[in-house]
């Protein structure tokens, strides 16, 4: 793919840099409240969530472990596999832990569900779901997150973190992806 293609499926920027920032921050005194000074554990699932985790970590001044967990639900491309993979787990036991799951993008709701099955088998303290965007019009199972930072519609978006066949994830921005054939090709 040329640098002319690869930006031509950049369709338009909908949530700029400085919008998720100020989001962020607001997030971040939500889960200060919430928690009172008691330690919390954020979990971050993999590849997605990377960069959301590293700017919502720093936004809390809560006492704070971080964990990453890998979770595959999308093949390359636009459509969802519908199967949801844990490819890596926890490297600690989350018993009695505040956890949060941190997560990019809320769409059919399945990989959420599973994930949030899973580590209350564990018999966290608590546990508690923030995504940074939600697509509630996309959902398959019944899941409402926790903390919210952006509803959007049904777009396939990119960057901060998202990506497309493991491009774009590094855009500083959320924007929608054009699905354009000519140009989809790696
Ligand atoms: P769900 O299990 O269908 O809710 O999907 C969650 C996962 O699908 C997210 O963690 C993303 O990795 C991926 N996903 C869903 N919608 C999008 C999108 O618009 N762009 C990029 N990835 C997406």
């Amino acid at each position: 793919m040329t640098t002319q293609e690869y930006e031509k499926n950049i369709k338009r920027v909908i949530i700029t840099e400085e919008e998720i920032a100020a989001a962020i921050k607001e997030a971040g005194k939500k889960i200060d409240a919430m928690y009172d000074g008691h330690p919390i554990l954020l979990v971050s699932v993999l590849k997605g969530a990377f960069v959301f985790m590293a700017d919502i970590c720093r936004a809390v001044t809560v006492p704070c472990e971080i964990g990453f967990m890998c979770a595959k639900s999308y093949y390359n491309g636009t459509e969802s596999a519908g199967v949801v993979k844990i490819t890596m787990d926890l490297d600690r036991d989350n018993k009695d832990y505040h956890v949060i799951i941190v997560e990019d993008i809320v769409d059919t709701g399945r990989t959420l569900n599973d994930l949030c099955r899973m580590l209350c088998a564990r018999n966290p303290r608590s546990l508690r779901v923030i995504t940074l965007l939600d697509k509630p019009s996309r959902r398959i199972v019944d899941f409402k997150p926790d903390l919210s930072l952006f509803t959007i519609p049904d777009y396939f978006v990119i960057g901060y973190g998202l990506d497309c066949a493991e491009y774009y994830r590094n855009l500083p921005y959320i924007a929608e992806y054009n699905e354009c054939k000519d140009c989809d090709k790696k």
